[in-house]
């Protein structure tokens, strides 16, 4: 009973959120023709677009919070999740600056930036997107097990311009921007070692299919399932949804994964372009790892959320992703089409981190 009061207030919250947007005056970005909408969380394109490269570029990361992005309870009931003694309330687990952590056991103890951000200059605490586990959710990226100087290179880049996401309306792209440049240099290197401790475990299971549940797309960037057993044609796309909507979008159960759903046949076409580069590429695995957990030179990526795979190749192509280091591995994704995109993006997935 509770679990449907909540959904039918988050639900609430999401159309009033939806109609916030519609009043407000926007500048229409546009999405470049083959632009992938499934890697960045859209069932079609986000009408109006709203552009928000400018709109955090000052001293508070939260002027990009999307409004209406996060599910909200005025019941103040306490949740709980399976496998946790604990027990909060929905505004306790979305709490910008002190969000719930279900499962203290399952991490070391988290440094300050990491489990509270800095309220007074509205930096949210990296745990509620990445999770205190550092597992992430297919809208921000998964950040545990990634060596620390590919870490702080990345705030780096961030912080400078050289790495922004193609998508002008993907608000916690630019929020995040903005907290690599409002974090400290001791902040940053906490973060970077605290979820470097520990290893990305498997996350996503990906399954071959024509078919697809029937979904909507959050105002966040988080696809969900809708209730119920109906399903729509997958068609050239990879859908990534939550294992389970209440626990990863309600409750932020770090423990709970994803599934996603790709066109029959990606795996064994992945898994050709990966291992060899086909015509469009060139063999990640030696730049990645035989397994791709990951070399020197090149990060982790075996087993990551698809979508954020899917994000990462795409924006490399359209040249924001722009670092030295992503300078490399332009020649590996200048020619690859969408559906190469796909193909490696559930291939790499489905591989055990
Ligand atoms: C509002 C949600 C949000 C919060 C809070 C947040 N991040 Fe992020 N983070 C993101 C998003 C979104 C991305 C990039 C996704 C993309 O490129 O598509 C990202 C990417 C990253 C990356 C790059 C990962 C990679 O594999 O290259 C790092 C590192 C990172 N964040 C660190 C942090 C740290 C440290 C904090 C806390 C100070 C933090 N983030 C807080 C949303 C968030
Ligand atoms: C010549 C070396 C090289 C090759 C080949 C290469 N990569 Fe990379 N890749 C890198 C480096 C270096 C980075 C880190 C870029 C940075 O620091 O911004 C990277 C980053 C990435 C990322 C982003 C990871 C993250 O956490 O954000 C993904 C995804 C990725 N590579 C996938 C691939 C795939 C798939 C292929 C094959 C089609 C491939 N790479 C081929 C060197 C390479």
């Amino acid at each position: 009973m509770m679990k449907r009061i909540c959904a039918l207030i988050f639900w609430t919250t999401l159309l009033a959120g939806s109609m916030v947007a519609l009043a407000q005056d926007s500048v229409a970005p546009s999405h470049a023709p083959g632009f992938p909408l499934w890697a960045y969380g859209y069932v079609i394109p986000p009408d109006p677009p709203e552009d928000w490269s400018q709109r955090c570029l000052g001293a508070r990361p939260r002027d990009c919070d999307r409004p209406g992005g996060m599910p909200k309870d005025l019941t103040n009931a306490l949740m709980s999740v399976q496998g946790s003694d604990l027990e909060f309330t929905q505004a306790v687990i979305t709490s910008p600056f002190s969000p719930a952590d279900w499962f203290p056991g399952d991490h070391p103890e988290m440094p300050d930036i990491v489990a509270y951000g800095n309220e007074e200059i509205g930096l949210r605490a990296c745990a509620i997107c990445h999770l205190p586990n550092g597992q992430g959710l297919m809208q921000n990226a998964p950040v545990a097990g990634l060596p620390v100087d590919y870490f702080l290179r990345q705030l780096d880049d961030l912080a400078s311009g050289k790495r922004v996401t193609s998508d002008p309306h993907k608000a916690n792209g630019f929020e995040m921007a903005a907290m690599a440049r409002a974090m400290t240099p001791e902040q940053a290197q906490e973060a970077a070692e605290y979820y470097s401790s520990m290893p990305f475990k498997a996350w996503v299971k990906v399954i071959e299919s024509d078919t697809v549940p029937k979904f909507i797309a959050s105002r966040n960037g988080l696809l969900m399932k809708i209730e119920g057993n109906e399903t729509e044609p997958l068609g050239q796309r990879l859908i990534e949804l939550p294992e389970d909507t209440y626990q990863t979008n309600n409750l932020r159960n770090p423990r709970s994964g994803m599934v996603a759903y790709a066109p029959i046949g990606s795996l064994a076409k992945g898994k050709e372009l990966v291992t060899t580069g086909g015509d469009t590429s060139f063999e990640c695995l030696t730049c990645h790892g035989p397994d791709l957990r990951g070399t020197a030179l090149g990060p982790p990526i075996a087993g990551r959320q698809p979508s954020y795979i899917g994000r990462q190749l795409y924006d490399m192509q359209q040249g924001t992703r722009k670092g030295i280091f992503a300078a490399i591995m332009k020649p590996s994704v200048e020619r690859l089409t969408e559906d190469d995109i796909i193909a490696i993006a559930a291939y790499v997935a489905s591989l055990q981190p």
